[in-house]
């Protein structure tokens, strides 16, 4: 089962990647934690990365899809993987597609969880990550069971580097600019799946199973 989550910043892509990843048994790959590991393990990668996530644009192209293409060649990719913040841009989606494409494959599910962005500031105010596994809770929506403490690994929760008002501002530009388009890419590519993201986490992953098949 190969499955890409489209979606806005905040729109729930990482909350129910992780819920997916673990129903279907296999690896939620985000390139967002991917270059928040090498900021925070002070890699090269993670110093270019953070000059423009800082910013709230798009990491080049360049830097984005080997990495991805290598991912998904791994063995533990063998029965499907769920991509959770790529591709973003067409070049990603047409990199990802031709790469596919050599070894007889194609995306089966591109699930768009729609949130209108009068709803995302708020979010992702309220957002707070662990710093160690990368669990995502929110302050009201779905707290964690002691105050600034993972549920998971007991790590501590932090508020993302990016997610300051303005910047969640530029990021959802980005995305209507940029990554949007993919909607029409996906849906020509008869994949889409359209999701209304604004209800309960609980109830937005019980319609991802109901598309998936439970
Ligand atoms: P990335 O980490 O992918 O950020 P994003 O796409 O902006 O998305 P978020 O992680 O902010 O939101 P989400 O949809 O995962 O929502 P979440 O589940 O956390 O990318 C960060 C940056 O890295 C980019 O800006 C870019 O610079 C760079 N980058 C990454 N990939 C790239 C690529 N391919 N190309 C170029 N650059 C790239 O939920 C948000 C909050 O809402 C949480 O608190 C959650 O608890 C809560 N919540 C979730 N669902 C609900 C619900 N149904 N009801 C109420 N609250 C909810
Ligand atoms: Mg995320």
């Amino acid at each position: 089962m190969k499955i890409i989550m489209l979606g806005a910043p905040g729109a729930g892509k990482g909350t129910q990647a992780k819920q997916i990843a673990e129903q279907y048994n296999i690896p939620h790959i985000s390139t967002g934690d991917i270059f928040r590991e090498n900021i925070k393990n002070g890699t090269p990668l993670g110093a270019k990365a953070k000059e423009y996530m800082d910013q709230g644009l798009l990491v080049p192209d360049e830097l984005v899809c080997d990495l991805v293409v290598d991912r998904i060649e791994k063995d533990d990719c063998s029965k499907g993987f769920i991509l959770d913040g790529f591709p973003r841009t067409i070049p990603q989606a047409d990199a990802l597609d031709t790469a596919l494409k050599e070894k007889n494959k194609q995306i089966d599910y591109a699930l768009d969880i729609e949130v209108p962005d009068e709803n995302i500031v708020n979010r992702m105010a309220g957002r707070r990550s662990c710093k160690e596994c990368g669990a995502i809770f929110h302050l009201q929506y779905n707290p964690p069971k002691e105050e600034n403490k993972c549920d998971v690994c007991q790590g501590e929760l932090v508020l993302r580097d990016d997610d300051k008002a303005e910047t969640v501002k530029k990021r959802l530009d980005v995305y209507h600019e940029q990554t949007a388009p993919l909607i029409s890419h996906y849906e020509k590519a008869g994949v889409l799946h359209e999701i209304d993201g604004t209800v309960d986490i609980t109830v937005v992953f019980e319609e991802i199973k109901k598309i998936l098949g439970a």
